[in-house]
């Protein structure tokens, strides 16, 4: 069965830029209606009236994706906008880049707000509609949800969360019409990078290590809706994600020391 976009709503968080909203956009194009949740309320809200001017139907909303409460507002007011969700695309996500040593425990704490626990609330809001509609949740983890990554625990951590989280819901989900992508994208031209947390807690300075040439938002959002239509469980992007699994399925000493050369740089201050 493939899935249809068409009038559909699509929530997407982390909407106001990079990832998110080249989701919001391609979704949009496809003849969905978009409500687009941020914590950054006036990015959100430049960014959803762009879409408005090209056509697509968006709600914007300021939401900490962290924060239980605030997830729960966003969503009963989605529900009174536009009556239904049939898809969620839990995107928003930060990075926090300094070693395990040097980073403090609110900053791994911030990180599994945003990253798990964010997911994690937008999925309990939205999971009575969504059973409603035979819809689909979708989950933007990483490459690093489900290899280590050096300079990233925290990040890593929180995505590797996601997959036991997601896909144990899955399982239970099964025979439900929900269906449930978890999307690991590669390197992606974004703002994540700059925006990192240093391990104080502070915005990073220290340059972003990249593996292969970065993937635009638009090529990453372009294979998420297809994989989406076609009703996938797991999508792996880029060819260094792809190897990189591979790698660390059949020899994880091997993986480690590849990604530690390729990443070693990173923990240089
Ligand atoms: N860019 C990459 O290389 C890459 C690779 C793999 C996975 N990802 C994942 O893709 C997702 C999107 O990342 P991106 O690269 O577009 O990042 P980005 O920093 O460009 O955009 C993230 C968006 O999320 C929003 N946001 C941050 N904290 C939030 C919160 N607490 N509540 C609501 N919104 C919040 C930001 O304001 C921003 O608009 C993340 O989950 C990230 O882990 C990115």
């Amino acid at each position: 069965m493939r899935r249809e976009f068409k009038h559909k709503i699509v929530v997407v968080t982390g909407a106001a830029g990079g990832l998110g909203l080249a989701y919001a956009r391609r979704f949009g194009q496809a003849g969905a209606r978009i409500a687009m949740l941020d914590v950054n309320a006036s990015a959100v809200a430049a960014s959803a009236e762009a879409l408005r001017t090209e056509g697509i139907d968006t709600l914007a909303l300021a939401c900490d994706v962290g924060d239980a409460a605030e997830v729960v507002a966003a969503m009963e007011r989605v529900l009174a906008h536009f009556g239904q969700i049939d898809v969620l695309i839990n995107n928003a996500g930060i990075s926090a880049r300094a070693a395990f040593a040097q980073t403090r425990l609110e900053v791994f704490h911030k990180v599994m707000a945003v990253n798990f626990f964010g997911p994690l609330y937008a999925t309990k809001a939205a999971l009575g509609s969504l059973t409603r509609r035979k819809g689909l949740i979708v989950t933007v983890s990483s490459l690093a949800g489900f290899t280590p990554l050096l300079g990233r625990a925290a990040y890593a951590a929180s995505k590797h969360a996601l997959h036991g989280l997601f896909d144990s819901l899955r399982s239970e989900l099964r025979g439900s019409g929900v269906g449930v992508l978890i999307v690991c994208p590669g390197f992606t031209a974004t703002g994540i990078g700059t925006a990192a947390l240093d391990g104080d807690g502070s915005i990073t300075r220290h340059p972003q290590s990249t593996v292969g040439r970065p993937a635009s938002p638009e090529q990453v959002a372009e294979q998420v809706f297809q994989a989406a239509r076609k009703n996938k469980r797991l999508l792996v992007l880029s060819p260094a994600g792809r190897i990189g699994r591979v790698v660390n399925k059949l020899s994880p000493a091997l993986y480690e020391w590849l990604m530690v050369r390729a990443m070693r740089k990173e923990l240089d201050r």
